[in-house]
């Protein structure tokens, strides 16, 4: 297949797009800058200069493209309107990806939340993450206005990418703190838990959905959890640090912002990809995301 990616140069993006490479597909990726540009075309990926607010180029490049898939970001409602207006009536797939944070709770790393999702559970989502919903919702419609459309929630990635963005969002934030600091500080007493899944798997799972997932299908993608109380000791214990400082939620906001401590950090974030494994076969190979952290996590 010819797919048109956006987030092409981002740590996602760029390992699912090298995956589909290996796997045989063209790839045309969408990139806002002319130096990363010419980083894609020596990946073998075919660049696209523009951004997500340029309708008439998304809308032109969803229909010369036998696929979609849109990595670039979860709440773009404006992206996905012209990508699906660029689909429309072709029967051809826009997978969009979304993120797990959308059914995070405000524990403020405080409690365990035993709430855990999968595909059948009807999600509980923040009204803060209403919008985010609402993407995934218009895209798992899709199909009445004739697109596959699939939408793939992936929890906390860890590992390291293949494309021009090595690192994920959570576990190497951590890390910058920690080097900056001295210490590797948590969100409360980081009790809360998340789950995980490995960038690889998570590049297996969108070539896997991209060639057959069917209409109005939604996975999660995750192989395993932990709290950021064991997360953080096990970057402490990598980056040869002393123990983990727990810092309450309001004063990690004054110094992180009020996202990554209300959200990012101090939530729980638990899912089941049950649904990819019984109807993709996807067969996830990584599954300790402190094992990665202790024996391969760059510092
Ligand atoms: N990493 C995770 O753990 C994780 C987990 C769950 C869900 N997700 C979701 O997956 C998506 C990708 O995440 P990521 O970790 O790959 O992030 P990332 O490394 O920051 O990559 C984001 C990509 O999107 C591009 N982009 C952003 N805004 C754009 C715009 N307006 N126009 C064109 N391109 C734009 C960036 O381009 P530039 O290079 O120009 O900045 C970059 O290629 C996000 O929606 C994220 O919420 C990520």
């Amino acid at each position: 297949m010819n797919l048109f990616i956006t987030g092409a140069t981002g740590f996602v993006g760029g390992s699912v797009a090298l995956r589909l490479l290996a796997a045989g597909h063209g790839v045309r990726g969408l990139v806002r800058d002319s130096a990363k540009a010419a980083q894609l075309t020596a990946l073998g990926i075919t660049p696209v200069l523009g951004g997500l607010d340029d309708h008439d180029l998304l809308v032109r490049e969803a229909r010369m493209s036998d696929g979609v898939i849109n990595m670039a970001n979860s709440d773009h409602a404006g992206a996905i309107e012209s990508l699906i207006e660029g689909l429309r009536d072709s029967g051809k797939p826009l997978l969009h990806t979304s993120g797990s944070s959308v059914i995070g709770d405000d524990a403020r790393g405080l409690r365990v939340n035993d709430a855990i999702f999968d595909e059948d559970t009807p999600l509980v989502v923040d009204p803060a993450k209403q919008p985010r919903r609402d993407v995934d919702l218009r895209v798992l419609g899709a199909g009445l206005e004739g697109i596959r459309g699939v939408v793939i929630c992936p929890s906390n990635i860890y590992g390291t990418g293949t494309g021009l963005t090595p690192v994920s969002f959570q576990i190497p934030f951590l890390v910058n703190r920690a080097r900056e600091s001295g210490v590797v500080r948590i969100v409360g007493t980081g009790v809360n838990r998340w789950s995980n899944v490995h960038i690889d798997d998570v590049a297996e799972l969108f070539l896997l959905a991209v060639e057959k997932a069917p209409t109005g299908a939604f996975y999660f993608i995750e192989n395993g959890e932990d709290s950021f109380a064991d997360i953080g000791a096990a970057i402490a214990r990598r980056m040869a640090l002393g123990p983990v400082q727990f810092l309450p939620a309001e004063e990690a906001a004054k110094d992180w912002g009020e996202m990554h401590a209300f959200f990012t950090f101090g939530t729980n974030s638990r899912v089941r990809a049950k649904r990819a494994r019984r109807e993709l076969g996807w067969a996830p190979r990584h599954s300790s995301a402190l094992a990665w952290i202790e024996q391969e996590m760059p510092v």
